[in-house]
């Protein structure tokens, strides 16, 4: 098969990289890839991930077989939507399924019907009406924008001053554009994070093994929120009294109620779990594969993942072989200086090959190639995972051969997973 997967980061190349290896892809194309990406994919640079209508002609003019969407932006354009109407065979959910993401008070709301344990919410249209609510509300208390923020539309306010600040950078400064027209005042939440990926076909949801991401840019979990500096999986914290819990109270609840409101959600849903002292509640939906849990999930796989996604798209997903190694893998992501903020770009990249030469597989996430060397091009530039069969030796390898690689201003965490060894 002809396989197209459209993104550029180092999710992306985690999954180029297990796709790579499957019987099934004879070419693997990738829109818009990076650099890294490209050792294993013909990349399209010039065609954006968001930018559907160029997708949509390249999936026609290169006749691929299957497109794999990745990314938030493309699913919630409606991007499978539109390749399916032209009858290419596309994974990931519709436009209308991928609201799961790119609308909080529609999931917020399916959770509140269907009662899936969250955090209590209100949702306002109205500045004034938001402003006085706070009023009368206490402090830690979290302000979020309904739409797709790039991960930014989300306030911890640690005063009612601060989520007073957000409401009004929110919907009076439209500093997140149409996302912020809508908001929603929500109770905080206390407890670790734990992400549960699962493949779902709309009648059948399968959950991948747990991970931890580590949002924030420093170490012990200070500074301000990015991407993801890292990942463990699978997560230790994730027992299996909590896995059945979370299978029973919000699992199979998430998937009966996606049904009952007619959603077929076909692709990976995210749930972005806290283990809060009342038991496992949702943080928050997505509509695809988290970046950087696939990092250090996929490269667990011993499966076809091909097989999968092919199995997912054509709701045979009780049928499919997924089977997972019993060891554990660790990502440590290599930043620009500067990120979340601004940073510089153009930096040589070195020591690549040494750090696969102790056996780490070093994902591209913000790279660029030019005559066999690569320089950076984004905020997160590389993310280095490794496998053993304890996760402190994982971690132990990740780090060594993240030491071999140098840039200018390069920038990682020094505790990733360190909480849970
Ligand atoms: P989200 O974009 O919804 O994933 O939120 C980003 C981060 O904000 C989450 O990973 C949590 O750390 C934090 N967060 C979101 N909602 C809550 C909540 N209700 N209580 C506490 N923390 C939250
Ligand atoms: N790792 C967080 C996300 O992918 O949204």
């Amino acid at each position: 098969m002809k396989v197209l997967v459209i993104g550029g980061g180092g999710r992306e190349h985690a999954v180029c990289l297990a796709l790579s290896r499957s019987p099934r892809v004879d070419a693997l194309l990738c829109a818009p890839g990076n650099g890294g990406i490209a050792r294993v994919a013909r990349c399209f640079p010039q065609v954006k991930a968001s930018d559907v209508d160029a997708i949509v002609r390249l999936a026609r003019d290169e006749r691929v077989d299957f497109v794999v969407v990745t990314p938030d932006d493309p699913l919630a354009l409606g991007c499978v939507d539109r390749l399916e109407a032209e009858g290419i065979p596309a994974f990931g959910p519709t436009q209308q399924a991928a609201q799961m993401e790119s609308s909080k008070i529609f999931s917020k709301r399916l959770m509140q019907k269907y009662g899936i344990p969250t955090a209590r919410c209100e949702v306002f249209t109205d500045c004034g009406a938001a402003l006085a609510y706070l009023d009368g509300q206490q402090a830690p208390i979290v302000v979020k924008a309904d739409g797709l923020a790039l991960g930014k539309g989300v306030v911890v306010a640690q005063t009612l001053d601060e989520a007073r600040d957000a409401v009004r950078a929110m919907m009076l400064d439209g500093r997140f554009g149409a996302s912020g027209a809508r908001v929603l005042i929500e109770e905080c939440m206390t407890g670790r994070e734990v992400t549960v990926l699962c493949f779902c076909d709309g009648h059948t949801i399968r959950p991948m093994p747990a991970s931890q991401d580590h949002k924030r840019a420093y170490d012990g979990d200070l500074g301000p929120n990015t991407g993801g500096m890292g990942a463990i999986a699978p997560s230790p914290l994730y027992t299996p009294e909590i896995a059945a819990r979370v299978e029973r109270e919000i699992l199979r609840p998430t998937l009966a109620a996606m049904n009952a409101e007619g959603i077929a959600f076909k692709g990976v849903l995210y749930v972005g779990l806290m283990l809060t002292p009342e038991g496992p509640k949702v943080v928050e939906y997505n509509a695809r594969f988290g970046d950087p849990e696939t990092q250090a999930l996929l490269p667990l796989l011993d499966s076809d993942l091909m097989a999968i996604f092919q199995a997912v798209r054509d709701g045979q997903l009780a049928q499919a072989d997924i089977r997972w190694r019993d060891e554990s893998a660790a990502c440590v992501v290599l930043a620009s200086g500067g990120y979340p903020g601004k940073y510089a770009s153009g930096k040589e990249i070195a020591g690549l090959d040494a750090a696969e030469a102790l056996g780490a597989t070093v994902y591209h996430a913000g790279t660029r190639e030019q005559d066999g060397r690569y320089y950076t091009a984004g905020g997160r530039v590389l993310g280095v995972t490794a496998v053993a069969p304890t996760l402190r030796r994982a971690l132990q390898d990740a780090y060594a051969a993240a030491e071999r690689i140098s840039f200018n201003g390069m920038m990682m965490r020094r505790d990733i997973g360190a909480r849970d060894v």
